[in-house]
């Protein structure tokens, strides 16, 4: 029963990746995709900091789809530095997320790897291929796309 149940889970880790991880072509579906960032990395923050984490990980879960599409977005895009950011992002949130699952969670190191999350992927990011403001808008910088 128990290697039915973890075969399931699993399988259902894989179903739910496959149909998740929807293809991020125009830009306006990458606009839509960084703004659910936005709200899923706020989410993760406030749950983490409540200690909330079944919360947390839901969040976590998105920001992970998210990922996988962007890994995509960027791969067609050929630019290997953001795919290696997107990785290593990847690589973050399955950290995070066994930090999370334990049975005592610690929640000072969750935030500060939640944190290194922000600040490595999506600020290193942003920082390469981000141009514009929250007033003004923010755009793809001159060559991406
Ligand atoms: C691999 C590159 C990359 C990563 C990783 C990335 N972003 Fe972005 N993000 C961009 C680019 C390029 C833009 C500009 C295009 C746009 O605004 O859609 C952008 C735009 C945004 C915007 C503005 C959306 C709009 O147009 O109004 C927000 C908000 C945002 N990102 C949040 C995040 C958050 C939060 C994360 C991390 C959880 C993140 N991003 C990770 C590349 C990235």
């Amino acid at each position: 029963m128990r290697q039915f149940l973890l075969c399931a889970s699993a399988l259902g880790v894989l179903l739910g990746a496959g149909v998740l991880a929807q293809n991020v072509t125009t830009v306006e579906e990458y606009a839509q995709l960084m703004k659910a960032n936005a709200q899923a990395v706020g989410g993760m923050n406030k749950a983490i900091g409540s200690g909330t984490y079944a919360d947390a990980r839901m969040s976590l879960a998105t920001l992970r789809k998210n990922y996988m599409a962007l890994q995509g977005f960027w791969t067609d895009k050929k630019r290997d530095d953001a795919v290696v950011i997107v990785k290593d992002g990847l690589t973050r949130l399955d950290a995070l997320d066994k930090t999370l699952s334990a049975a005592t969670v610690d929640q000072m190191a969750a935030q500060a790897a939640a944190k290194e999350f922000g600040g490595a992927t999506c600020g290193a990011c942003h920082k390469l291929y981000r141009e514009g403001d929250a007033q003004s808008g923010f755009k793809f910088k001159a060559g991406v796309i």
